[in-house]
């Protein structure tokens, strides 16, 4: 970041404030505005935090007017087409995309981190059948921090290191051990042989009494979509997973932190209510009558999958994901999925729709991936969950870039304050 300007601002009563501007190599300059208050005495005020930099970052950049998203500077399209999973993972956690031999160490250590304490596992039977998963994986990535108390002193490099690999060898495995618990069937232990995505699939769908062959059409798909929801720069889940590690709490409460934000249906639920949506509408007959409810400012209806806080243009990753489809379809043998056929009509009418293109609302990553999802087995409560498992690298690479950084502060935006002015206490008797 260079500091090469400044921004004069001043408060028309003499006041003024010399405010550094910093740039970055990519997207808008920042002013930064720390000295505002000494200086002026005023905050900036942001709800939502639709124009303000809470960090610096080298992760993940986006240009929404573009549709653009680059992993460490490079394309998702390429990353998408050319990369894996795991090799995704070491770029956005190290900065740079490994060698043979470094990934090959990278996924081994990963590999060799995948079972959790059998303590852990029986976590899960305190659980209701149907809890839902998300509340169980939040539950239990919490829990770990009873476990492997021995590496988290956070400023300790290595420590940090083994808690990134622990953590996103054990995500999948806490995932489909929640599924499996809602079934009531017994856990599948993690096989090593098997890659990233297999061995989620296998732990999810193997059953100990028979075979069970991973479809490596679904697992390349699945690995595919966890390359598309790695890393998405400062979204609401990575930055609560940065203000909850700006404390200093253990990296595995700023995890399960994490994965409560993205449950919600603003966030990574989407994917879950997108589903439940398009099953809502049923057919392509309905769509005129959900989209007038989703203009209808008095129905809390909203199009789930549609729009997004920054991109103004489509989301690159949905994109893929709609090409994805119909080609995962067709090798799957469902090429006359009706949600897809309900989707892509959906999109086609609200594209087209004054509302929508107004304010440049379009599908977003979550819009097509419950269909593939869905296509590949995963059912609809364990979409989030997925998208968790994939986040997890990002909001891991964030939290290291954070706890290193010496100048690292604690998180703690400040308010305009509208409530009463200072009163005296009245007795109850008196009131
Ligand atoms: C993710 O931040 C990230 O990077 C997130 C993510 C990641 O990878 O981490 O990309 C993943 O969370 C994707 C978003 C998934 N959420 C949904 O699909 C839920 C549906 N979408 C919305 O609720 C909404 O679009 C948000 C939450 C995504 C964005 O909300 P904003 O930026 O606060 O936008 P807004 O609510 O201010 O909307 C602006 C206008 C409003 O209308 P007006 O008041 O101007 O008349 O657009 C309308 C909104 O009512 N609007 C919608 C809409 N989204 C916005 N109207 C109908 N349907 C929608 N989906």
């Amino acid at each position: 970041m260079t500091e090469n300007k400044t921004f004069e601002l001043s408060n028309g009563r003499g006041g003024g404030s010399q405010l550094p501007v910093r740039s970055g190599t990519m997207g808008p300059a920042a002013i930064d505005i720390a000295g505002l208050h000494k200086d002026l005495e005023v905050f900036t005020y942001d709800p939502g935090f639709g124009a303000t930099a809470a960090t610096e970052s080298r992760i993940t950049y986006i240009d929404g007017d573009a549709g653009v998203l680059l992993y460490r500077g490079y394309p998702i399209e390429q990353l998408a087409q050319k990369s894996s999973f795991m090799e995704v993972a070491y770029l956005l956690l190290l900065g740079e995309l490994p060698s043979q031999k470094q990934l090959e160490e990278f996924s081994g250590n990963i590999r060799y981190h995948t079972m959790i304490n059998e303590s852990l596992l029986r976590f899960f039977n305190a659980f209701n059948h149907n809890a839902h998963p998300m509340a169980m994986v939040s539950g239990v990535v919490a829990s770990m921090a009873a476990f492997y108390h021995e590496t988290m002193d956070i400023h300790n490099p290595r420590h940090r290191e083994i808690f990134s690999h622990r953590i996103i060898a054990k995500i999948p495995t806490i995932a489909a051990a929640a599924h499996k618990h809602s079934l009531g069937q017994p856990f599948i232990y993690p096989l090593n042989k098997l890659g990233y995505a297999e061995n989620v699939l296998n732990m999810l769908f193997a059953v100990p009494c028979e075979e069970y062959q991973v479809d490596p059409i679904a697992a390349k798909a699945l690995d595919l979509l966890f390359v598309l929801h790695a890393d998405h720069e400062q979204n609401a889940s990575t930055s609560t997973v940065r203000l909850a590690g700006s404390t200093g709490a253990n990296p595995y409460a700023a995890i399960s932190a994490g994965v409560s934000a993205l449950w919600g249906p603003a966030h990574g639920g989407a994917n879950e209510a997108v589903l439940a949506m398009l099953e809502q509408i049923g057919t392509v007959e309905n769509i005129p009558q959900y989209l007038a409810m989703a203009k209808d400012k008095s129905s809390h209806f909203r199009l789930m999958g549609f729009g997004h806080r920054v991109y103004k243009n489509f989301d690159p990753r949905a994109t893929i994901i709609r090409e994805m489809c119909h080609k995962v379809l067709a090798q799957l043998g469902r090429s006359d999925n009706p949600l897809l056929e309900l989707a892509l009509r959906l999109e086609e009418i609200a594209l087209k729709d004054e509302y929508f293109i107004a304010r440049k609302l379009y599908p977003n990553v979550d819009f097509y991936s419950g269909v593939i999802y869905s296509a590949i087995g995963i059912p609809r409560s364990m979409f989030t969950v997925m998208f968790a498992i994939a986040r997890t690298v990002g909001w891991v690479a964030h939290w290291q870039e954070m706890i290193s950084d010496p100048a690292m502060r604690i998180g703690r935006p400040r308010q305009l304050y509208t409530g009463a002015t200072k009163r005296e206490y009245i007795q109850v008797d008196m009131r």
